[in-house]
This record gives C-alpha cells, structure tokens and sequence, in this order.
C-alpha cells in the first residue's frame, strides 16, 4: 500500500514540529508549504536528516507552489499570522481571512478528497472561513482546539490530583478562545466526575475553578511565557492526533470545531463550533450531540454567538 501524503500549509512553529512529529509517528510522506521561500525545503531537509537516526521511514519535501499538495490525504493548515500588540481580533480576521482565501483554493485545486485541519486562528471563523473557500463536504473539514484545550484541562487536573494523565479525561465545548465551556460533569478521573471528586475531598470547588480558567486563559498563559510566540508543541501534537484518528480509521471521539447544524445543541442557526465527535475513515463519522444543563446550554450559546459575530465581521470583509 502506498504510503499516505500530508500536507503542511504553513511551515512555521507549529507547521515544523506537525512535520517532525508526523514523521517520528509514520503516519505518511509529508510535504510541508510556505509562502516563505527556503522555510518549507529547510525544515523538510533537516527533519530528513534526522530519519536516518531514527529509523523512521517518511519522505520529506518543502514547497513554495500548491501543486505540491496535489493529491494529499490530509491537510493540516496553519497558515496565518498571529495577533500581534496593539491588533484588534477583526484586524486578524480581515488578514486570516485572505490566507484562507488562497489556501482554500489551493486545496480545491489541488486536493478536494483530502481531509483538512485547521488550526489558523481565530479558529472557528477561520474553518468556517476555510470550508466556504474550498468548498468541502463538511465532513472533511475540523478546526483543532477542543483537542488542545482539553489536553490543557487534563494536564492540570492530572497535576491536581497527582494522577497520570492517561487517566483524565476532559471535556470542552464550545468556540477556542475566552468563551470556551470546560464541561466538569463530563470530566473524570478514571471515570469518577470531577464534582465527585470534590464531595470525595481530591480537591475544592474552588481549585476546580481555578483550574477551569486557567484553561480557558492556556493559550495566554504561553504566549506571556514565550513572549514572541504562541504555542506548538501542544497544538502540533493535538492535530496530529486528529489526523491519525483519520488516516487509521480509528474512530475516536474528540472534541473538534466542526459544523453544527440549525437545531442541534440548541442552535438557531448553522453554526462551526467546537463540540465532540467521531473521527474515522470518512473524517467527521458522526456528531455526538449530548445533554446540556440550562448554565451550560447558555455558556455554549455565548461561545456560539461569539463565533456568529466574527463570521459577520468576516462577511462583511468578502463584500
Ligand atoms: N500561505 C501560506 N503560508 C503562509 C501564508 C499564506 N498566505 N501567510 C503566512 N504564512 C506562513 C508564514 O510564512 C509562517 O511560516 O504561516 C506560517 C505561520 O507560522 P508561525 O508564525 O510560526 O505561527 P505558528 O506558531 O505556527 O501558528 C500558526 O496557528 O495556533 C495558530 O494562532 C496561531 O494562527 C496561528 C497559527
């Protein structure tokens, strides 16, 4: 069987380490894109140097022209550029949104079968954004964050209670950013709730919330860490997860920006948010659309709304 294809569109931080960890995991040949010239072909030629000392067999190629993604399995987008200080959430979006303009089309030349993960932000405009420009089947296009955002969620509990954190299991919904909805009825530790866990004495209340905004501020807390960058090793690492539950077949259920559509999870509307569901052979198999209490069915929809309010502002921008 020949080897799968992955395509890298953006080749920085988080674009570098998607190809490194891809190659350590073989889950295919991987073409990393930029447009800048010699980023993509550098880091492809030294992650290729490193597969001799490996014993990791994947071939690596950088490129400045779409055609090289031609006929890719898989698509993972981080294309973009970041907020910088002083840079309104609209300005970025009226940038991004020209990236994803071009990326888009590139992947409708070039690869429409593909399955496409984006993790450019602000994400879940930016799949919206991503999906109108490429015209794919909805099932083949998810934004990376739930994945992200709870692996944050699980890493700190699994601090908390000094538990591995194989053992955690956590739930977000919602937008990726300030609003997200950190689901602590459907968070466990070995299949214990976390509230139980609380009447059981691992930890009060008020840790709980601590550690629930602390989730919802992860990005920040890196980006202040950093200071002239924002995470990669987490986020390269939750969208490889997300195209091995693809390329496997392997149905797992994660939390992915996704399209909800009008009437589920309570929507009005058509909506690209972050909720759970399943990843296999046809990309999103399957939308598992849980029971929300009424607090957290108005936290959802706050995060819905935030998201509607950015695709106008993107809207608006297309004309
Ligand atoms: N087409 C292709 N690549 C582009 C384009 C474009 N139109 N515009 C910018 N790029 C490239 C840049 O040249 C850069 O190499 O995208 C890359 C982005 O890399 P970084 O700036 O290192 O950003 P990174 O940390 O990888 O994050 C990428 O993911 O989490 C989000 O907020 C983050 O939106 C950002 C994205």
């Amino acid at each position: 069987m020949a080897r799968k294809k992955i395509a890298l569109v953006g080749s920085g931080n988080i674009g570098g380490t998607l190809a490194h960890l891809i190659g350590l995991k073989e889950l295919g040949d991987v073409v990393l894109f930029d447009i800048a010239e010699g980023i993509p072909q550098g880091k492809g030629l030294d992650i290729a140097e490193s597969t001799p000392v490996e014993g990791v067999n994947a071939r690596y190629s950088g490129a400045n022209d779409y055609s090289a993604i031609a006929g890719a399995d898989v698509v993972i987008v981080t294309a973009g550029v970041p907020r910088k200080p002083g840079m309104s959430r609209d300005d970025l979006v009226a940038i991004n949104l020209k990236v994803m303009a071009s990326v888009g089309q590139g992947i409708k030349d070039n690869c429409p079968n593909a399955f496409v993960i984006c993790i450019t932000n602000p994400l879940d405009v930016m799949v919206w954004a991503l999906q109108h420009y490429s015209g794919l089947p909805a099932n083949k296009i998810v934004g990376m964050a739930g994945v992200l955002d709870s692996a944050r969620f699980r890493y700190f509990l699994s601090e908390e209670f000094n538990v591995s954190v194989e053992d955690v299991t956590a739930f977000v919904l919602g937008g990726h950013g300030d609003t997200m909805v950190p689901l602590v009825r459907y968070s466990t530790v070995a299949g214990i709730p976390l509230p139980d866990l609380v009447k059981m004495g691992w930890t009060t209340q008020e840790k709980l919330d601590q550690i629930v905004q602390r989730t919802r501020d992860g990005g920040a807390e890196i980006v202040n860490l950093l200071k002239t960058g924002s995470a990669y090793y987490a986020p390269a690492a939750s969208g490889v997860a997300m195209a091995e539950a693809y390329l496997k077949d392997q149905k797992r259920v994660m939390p992915v920006a996704t399209l909800v559509k009008a009437g589920t999870f309570g929507q009005p509307d058509d909506v690209f948010v972050g909720v759970p569901v399943v990843i296999g052979e046809n990309g999103v198999e399957r939308v598992v659309e849980i029971e929300l209490s009424a607090d957290e069915q108005a936290a959802f929809n706050k995060s819905a709304d935030a998201v509607r309010g950015l695709v106008t502002v993107a809207k608006g921008l297309m004309g």
